[in-house]
């Protein structure tokens, strides 16, 4: 097969051809048959790739609308290696954080990657929150999480001095990772087992032809300033055999755009803006586990964060963003600027559980953006992924949802994508 990236170079030259593909063929556009096709170079597209060259001989492109790897969500979240405690039993959160949690250690053992198993702390700080923290310590042992064990508030608070709070659930098996290393690590994987990347290059829609899944890419370039889908036309029309739609962000709004879908089968999206403050000036961390409150509607609560060069950030707050239409997030127009004045909400919610944070002492650092199934007060959803026995297509699979914990479940999300795909 043609290299992509030669092919987009190659298809640039023909003139632009105004057409809406989703309800004609694309006559006149370039057409390449592929094996697999991973939309999407986050952790979650790049462990599904490495899975299925690494472990089924399949050959795969992975089409990344953005200019390298990671740049999504992946690159704007905690980096914790969370335990599996919070999230309804048998619910694929649960099953993939815990399987995902053990295939990832063994992983970063194996290949070297940065990690630290430094374990977490829920905390109680007030009366009200005690039954919380027993509910956790319950669905955390349903879902097997190892060694969960409940501490008296003093326990805690000699473990870590600077923590207040009235008790706590110890998570010894909780940890920290460095993504980017794991992101390289499973991309130099799945290179040498023949996956080819390709930048720059956005999966702008799709049509099933012959019961076959024809894929419409075009040069990001090209569909930068373009108000609405529907004057995007593609460079290259590629007709793999497996689709797995990763896009993280934008995978709802680009199913919506698989001309033959069951539209019916696919849910809203909301998106919910995580923002970080990094703690200046210290010395000496003020903490060396994960501390953690009880999780609020939309997150897990503004958590201590350690990194492994032992910066303390705070975060992620949850801010809902009610104002991104399907054609920006396919356009990656996400706004990941941190608001300085959300500091202000930080101070009194970290003090609970951190009385001696000092004035000014918190700096604007990042922001993510979840890619949510349910809006506020909705509660639980679950990860969507979905095949052909829901949405109708040949050959593709869907991932919705992906949020956290999505970096801890990389692994056991490319087992399960893989096995769903190729029936085993
Ligand atoms: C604030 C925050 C904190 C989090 N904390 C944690 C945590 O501590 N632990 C944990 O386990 N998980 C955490 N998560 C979740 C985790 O970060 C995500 O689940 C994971 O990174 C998702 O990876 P992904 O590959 O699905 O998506 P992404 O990393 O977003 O990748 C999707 C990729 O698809 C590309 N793309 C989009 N549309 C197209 C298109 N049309 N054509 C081609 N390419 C396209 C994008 O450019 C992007 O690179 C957190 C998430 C957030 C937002
Ligand atoms: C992708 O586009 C950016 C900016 O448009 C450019 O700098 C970069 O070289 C391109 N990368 C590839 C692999 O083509
Ligand atoms: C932190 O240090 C910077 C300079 O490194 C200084 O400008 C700032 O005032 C200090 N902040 C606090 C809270 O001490």
């Amino acid at each position: 097969m043609m290299k992509l990236k030669k092919l987009v170079g190659f298809v640039a030259q023909i003139p632009s051809m105004r057409m809406n593909f989703s309800s004609v063929a694309c006559e006149g556009i370039h057409k390449e048959k592929a094996d697999c096709v991973v939309i999407g170079a986050g952790v979650v597209g790049i462990a599904v790739a490495r899975e299925l060259c690494l472990n089924y001989n399949r050959n795969v492109l992975v089409i990344e609308s953005a200019s390298t790897f990671g740049t999504g969500s992946s690159s704007r979240n905690s980096e914790v290696i969370h335990g599996g405690i919070y999230y309804p039993p048998n619910s694929l959160k649960a099953r993939f954080c815990v399987r995902g949690r053990r295939l990832l250690y063994e992983y970063c053992k194996e290949h070297g990657i940065p990690h630290k198993q430094i374990g977490k702390l829920i905390v109680a700080c007030g009366n009200e929150e005690i039954p919380k923290l027993n509910y956790l310590l319950n669905r955390g042992n349903e879902n097997g999480v190892e060694g969960l064990r409940m501490m008296e508030g003093c326990d805690a608070m000699e473990l870590e001095p600077e923590l207040q709070c009235l008790k706590a659930l110890w998570s010894p098996t909780s940890g920290i990772i460095d993504s980017h290393s794991l992101m390289l690590s499973l991309m130099g994987e799945a290179e040498t087992h023949g996956t080819t990347f390709s930048y720059n290059s956005t999966v702008i829609g799709a049509h099933v032809d012959e019961n076959q899944i024809n894929l419409h890419i075009s040069d990001t370039k090209s569909v930068k300033n373009l108000d609405s889908i529907s004057e995007w036309c593609p460079d290259i029309t590629l007709v793999p055999k497996l689709v797995v739609n990763a896009a993280g962000l934008s995978a709802i709004p680009l199913a919506k755009c698989f001309n033959g879908i069951n539209y019916g089968v696919i849910p809203q999206c909301y998106y919910a803006r995580g923002c970080y403050f990094s703690l200046s000036n210290i010395t000496v961390p003020p903490f060396q586990h994960l501390i953690y409150p009880i999780p609020e509607d939309g997150g897990l609560g503004v958590h201590v964060t350690l990194d492994l060069d032992g910066n303390v950030k705070f975060g992620p707050d949850v801010e809902w963003l009610g104002d991104i239409d399907d054609s920006s997030s396919m356009q990656n127009k996400f706004d990941y600027t941190v608001c300085v004045d959300r500091a202000n909400k930080f101070y009194p919610e970290i003090r609970k559980y951190y009385p001696s944070l000092n004035d000014a002492s918190l700096q604007p650092a990042y922001a993510g953006i979840r890619p949510k199934l349910s809006g506020p007060g909705d509660g639980f959803f679950d990860f969507i992924i979905q095949g052909e026995e829901s949405h109708g297509i040949p050959g593709l699979v869907n991932l919705f949802g992906i949020e956290s914990p999505g970096l801890t479940s990389c692994m056991a999300i490319a087992e399960y994508v893989a096995a769903k795909l190729l029936r085993f």
